[in-house]
């Protein structure tokens, strides 16, 4: 593997992937294709290590003739595709652009891959020598009941939100190429992920940030969901891992072992804020948890079985959610600069409101009952 095309590369976890690769891998070249959404910031690229091996370009992975351009130009002989739109609650309320993105922008990928990789024929290696990686989540599989197994590779596909559904549907195009055309592929399905660059429309960005103001911190319903939480620089070792040492064809697992329900997690967070932060007005943050109205369909437990990328490829998460947390809360608190830069998009602004505002009003209507 030398010439990477990473898609999506500006957003949270695939900023933090380009990150990585740059700091473990010294020989490899990577052209970052990201059409720079709300999510995707050229703030989250700021100070890479070698960055002169990595090329920005602005684009959408829909755009055909753009993708053929960069894996003939660029000779590219792997892809790590993150590029997707990934907020369950925007899938709700606006579900189109996720066909689009996940599953249109999923195609495109494949296609111009299969075109330049297994028509044209690699200009440089056989088709042993690429890969195309596929980033996807533990959401495809559905919701688990308390007493359920967690999801292992073979679990059933039982996507819940447009979100999922859109994900389960990319995966399945992936395995349709290996499949129909020989395309080498691997899948990895992960847990929910934190730490530094998330965007702060996500369950942990968003309670630290809104706990730094002093505003509310929503908890949906009551706040009894589980989620598997996975330390961002753990997801990105395992892509790696399962780049370079998984088998092709095959789909693995990652997540955390941590499931504490919502609420907990919420706790945490502001208690490592009243320990990092003892002379802010709003210790104890705690008094500041709200209850908002539930999500529609909202999935109650993920968890996921992670043995066979243990087994197979001797991965293991390296932080707790403890430290990982710790971690988080105190980046969050060490890059005001960053933080400042998001909160002051309108876009985040407005979707603070459409989100959150007819939650509220929901929860206190349902408190005077
Ligand atoms: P993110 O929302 O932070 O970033 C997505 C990035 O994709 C942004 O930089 C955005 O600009 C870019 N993008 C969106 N549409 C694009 C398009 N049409 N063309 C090019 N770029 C486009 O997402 P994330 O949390 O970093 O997730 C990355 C991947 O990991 C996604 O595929 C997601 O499904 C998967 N995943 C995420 C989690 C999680 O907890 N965040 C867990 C498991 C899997
Ligand atoms: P989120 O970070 O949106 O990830 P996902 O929906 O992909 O799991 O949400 C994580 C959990 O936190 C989920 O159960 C929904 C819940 N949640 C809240 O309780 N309040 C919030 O404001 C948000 C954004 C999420």
């Amino acid at each position: 593997m030398k010439n990477v095309l990473v898609t999506g590369g500006a957003g949270f976890i695939g900023s933090n992937f380009v990150r990585y690769l740059l700091r473990v891998e010294p020989q490899i070249q990577i052209i970052n294709l990201d059409a720079l959404t709300y999510a995707g910031s050229l703030e989250n690229l700021k100070d890479l290590p070698d960055p002169q091996r990595h090329i920005f370009v602005q684009g959408d992975i829909c755009d055909r003739a753009l993708v053929d351009r960069l894996l003939a130009e660029h000779h590219i002989d792997t892809i790590v595709h993150f590029a997707a739109e990934t907020h369950v609650d925007r899938s709700i309320l606006g579900p189109e652009q996720f066909i689009r993105t996940n599953v249109m922008g999923t195609f495109t990928l494949l296609e111009a891959a299969r075109q330049y990789w297994l028509a044209e024929k690699m200009p440089h290696g056989d088709a042993n020598q690429v890969r195309f990686h596929h980033v996807s989540t533990d959401e495809v599989y559905g919701a688990l009941g308390p007493n359920d197994p967690p999801f292992s590779e073979t679990t059933p596909y039982d996507p819940r939100s447009p979100y999922a559904a859109s994900k389960a549907s990319s995966d399945h195009l992936v395995r349709a190429y290996g499949h129909t055309y020989g395309l080498p592929y691997t899948i990895s399905n992960c847990s929910n992920n934190y730490g530094p660059y998330q965007f702060p429309e996500k369950l942990i960005p968003l309670i630290i940030l809104n706990a730094l103001q002093g505003r509310p911190l929503p908890v949906y319903g009551d706040g009894q969901q589980i989620r598997d939480w996975l330390y961002v620089e753990d997801h990105c070792e395992a892509i790696w891992l399962v780049l370079r040492k998984g088998r092709a064809g095959e789909s693995y697992n990652i997540g955390g072992g941590n499931q504490p329900p919502n609420l907990q997690v919420v706790q945490e967070i502001c208690e490592i804020l009243d320990e990092l932060d003892p002379e802010s007005p709003h210790t104890p943050h705690s008094h500041l948890i709200q209850y908002v109205a539930d999500r529609p369909g909202h999935d109650r437990r993920y968890a996921i079985n992670a043995a066979k990328v243990e087994q197979e490829l001797g991965w293991r998460p390296r932080q707790s959610l403890s430290t990982g947390l710790a971690n988080t809360v105190k980046w969050y608190l060490d890059n005001p600069a960053w933080v400042e830069a998001i909160r002051k998009q309108q876009e985040y602004q407005g979707w603070l409101a459409k989100n959150y505002d007819a939650r509220q009003e929901l929860a206190k209507r349902e408190e005077r009952k």
